[in-house]
């Protein structure tokens, strides 16, 4: 048997409550030979600077460069609201990100039919819920240089933050988007603000391109950022697979987060191309949501998001896509014992802890494996 070698990033805030609970199910595949999973940890954002004055280490950026996928919890809270912006914890996932070449960063949102009461929206208008984001990764105005604030002769300070996408950029998300949605309902919705940004329109270009090229079979919306924003609170069902950029697609997939019951449900992979030698990708899973300073070391943090990017990480890394079903079903089944963390409760639904709901979920897949 392969031995895959992980590394654990859990960050701050809820960040290890949460990475325990995914720990727990890996702990249980290698005691029982379902697969070798050779972990290792490292610290990241607010963790890392405490310790080392970093965002990320040299050692641990080393260790994500060799490892075959890191998990990652969350980083940031107000603890280091001060410290200088190129060590602020973000900076650690964004040199990740970057230095890994995780251009490809998959968001699905799905709505557990359990916690069509919990979303924000009419249980029939989430219910069944299955979309996509596919959000461009590591360009955008996350990257893009000139990003500075340079004090002017007057004495007036200027801000600026650059958009720029290089057409190999787009046409690589493009096709990752494309070829997700053969997968699935075949409908892409391109998103991007073409009507003013010369980004959206080179976007616009590339995407049509790619998709009369090779993929013609694939059926191809445009739809403006904004009006994508409102139509996923309006009708989020029309979508299946949404493509975007860096900036665009942060935002859609908070809003496609919550559609699904509360932030701590929505998992994502963010991927690399594949090895010209041996295919494989870089990768990094990690929840959507953030490191909740405000209930860190509660027991109050929900660890869906991070057992189902757990999920994604056998899907996408390791080929385990038959045990990746499994994890997904057995958070179904724990939601449907009517069980929640705080921010998914209901109305009848009883509140356990991280561990409590952690253990529950690894119970189910101990029943689902028979
Ligand atoms: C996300 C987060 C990050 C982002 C932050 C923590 C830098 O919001 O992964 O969506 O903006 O990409
Ligand atoms: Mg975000």
């Amino acid at each position: 048997m392969q031995t895959y070698r992980v590394l654990l990033l859990a960050g701050d805030g809820i960040g290890p409550e949460i990475m325990a609970e995914a720990k727990k199910i890996l702990d249980w595949m290698n005691a029982q030979g379902i697969a070798r999973f050779e972990t290792e940890e490292g610290l990241v954002g607010g963790a890392a600077y405490d310790a080392h004055g970093v965002a990320i280490s040299e050692e641990d950026m080393d260790k994500a460069l060799a490892a075959d996928a890191v998990l990652f919890g969350a980083v940031g809270g107000p603890k280091w609201d001060d410290v200088p912006y190129d060590v602020r914890p973000e900076a650690g996932l964004l040199r990740l990100r970057k230095d890994l070449g995780l251009f490809a960063n998959l968001r699905p949102a799905i709505c557990y039919p359990a916690l069509a009461d919990a979303s924000s929206l009419k249980r029939e208008l989430v219910e069944g819920l299955d979309i996509l984001i596919v959000r461009e990764l590591t360009g955008g105005v996350y990257f893009g240089q000139p990003k500075e604030i340079v004090t002017l002769e007057s004495g007036e300070k200027r801000a600026v933050d650059s958009q720029l996408y290089f057409e190999h950029e787009v046409e690589r998300i493009a096709r990752v988007a494309f070829d997700l949605a053969r997968t699935r309902r075949n409908l892409v919705h391109s998103s991007d603000k073409k009507n003013v940004m010369k980004t959206g329109v080179l976007w616009d270009e590339v995407v049509r391109r790619v998709h009369a090229a090779d993929y013609a079979d694939v059926e191809l919306q445009h739809i403006l950022a904004d009006n994508c924003a409102m139509q996923l609170v309006r009708q989020p069902k029309q979508f299946d697979v949404i493509v975007t950029d860096n900036l665009f697609g942060d935002i859609l997939s908070d809003v496609a987060a919550m559609l699904t019951g509360s932030l701590g449900m929505l998992p994502s992979a963010s991927l690399g191309a594949p090895d010209e030698a041996t295919g494989k990708r870089k990768a990094l899973y990690e929840p959507v949501h953030g490191s909740a300073p405000d209930i860190a070391g509660q027991g109050k943090a929900n660890p869906i998001a991070m057992i189902a990017s757990l999920a994604m990480m056998l899907r996408y890394s390791f080929d385990m896509g038959d045990w990746a079903e499994k994890v997904e079903q057995a958070i179904a089944e724990a939601l449907a014992e009517g069980v929640a963390t705080a921010d998914i409760a209901r109305e009848g639904s009883r509140i356990i802890s991280t561990a409590e709901m952690g253990d529950l979920i690894l119970n189910k897949l101990q029943a689902l494996a028979g």
